[in-house]
């Protein structure tokens, strides 16, 4: 089946630089420690879109060295005007030639693997990029139970142009991800932190951009493609 990813056009019309996403936060507090000593460090952020991570990461971490890679170009033109000393690259996270063997202190993947029908060529590439004893920090969704679920939408509105389904929402287990690192020489070890959204967020008008409903006290996201999403960051620390 032959599918497209058209949603990331949202990234040219936000601006959540001013305002960062709660997940930035989350990510940031579980990845830096409070004094990270003044040794700059290498950053990438793979997908980044219009740089709204690394605008967070750079002001709270300014003595670092950032770059940003997407394979549209439009996002990075965007990302550039925001963040001008960034450096910027339109580069694959599928493509293992993108940089040389071990250049990164810390590499960063959010809300790009599901959109891949198989996560190893993405996390073998962070893996291959990353230095040792570096980490890399991966978040979206990660399905609790040993079911690696593949998924593929299209919008009603669509059905009589008889466009192509999309992707996007890929949900990989836990489990297949563990047998997956275990067996990466370079990884030391590896956790899963689950993410639960500190307030409330309303529907909006487009159906897939996701929202929260309550249950047992508990904020879980959705979307109009029905599914809970296991909101997860994935810690991988490489050996020395
Ligand atoms: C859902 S957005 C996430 C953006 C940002 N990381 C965030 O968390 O807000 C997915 C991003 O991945 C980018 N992308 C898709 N395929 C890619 C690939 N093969 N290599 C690098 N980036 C890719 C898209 O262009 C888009 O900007």
């Amino acid at each position: 089946m032959k599918f497209i990813r058209t949603h990331d056009h949202i990234y040219l019309t936000e601006n959540r630089y001013k305002k960062p996403k709660e997940m930035f936060k989350f990510i940031e507090k579980k990845a830096f420690k409070k004094k990270e000593g003044y040794k700059k460090k290498l950053i990438c952020d793979f997908g980044c879109a219009a740089g709204e991570f690394l605008y967070y990461l750079e002001k709270k971490r300014p003595s670092n060295e950032y770059y940003g890679t997407d394979i549209r170009l439009d996002l990075l033109k965007k990302a550039k005007k925001f963040l001008p000393t960034v450096k910027f690259l339109k580069k694959s996270v599928l493509k293992k030639e993108s940089f040389p063997q071990k250049i990164f202190h810390k590499s960063f993947l959010c809300g790009v693997h599901p959109i891949f029908d198989e996560f190893e060529k993405c996390f073998s590439n962070l893996i291959y990029w990353t230095k040792n004893a570096g980490e890399i920090f991966i978040f979206d969704m990660f399905n609790q139970y040993p079911i690696d679920v593949l998924i593929k939408y299209r919008n009603s509105k669509d059905y009589n142009k008889k466009k192509n389904y999309e992707s996007g929402w890929n949900n990989f287990s836990r489990k297949s991800v563990s047998i997956f690192l275990k067996k990466q020489r370079r990884v030391k070890n590896f956790s899963f932190h689950k993410f639960e959204m500190p307030f409330d967020l309303k529907r909006q008008k487009d159906p897939v951009r996701s929202w929260t409903i309550k249950s047992k006290n508990k904020r879980l996201m959705i979307n109009g493609l029905n599914i809970i999403q296991p909101q997860t960051l994935l810690i991988i620390r490489l050996r020395k």
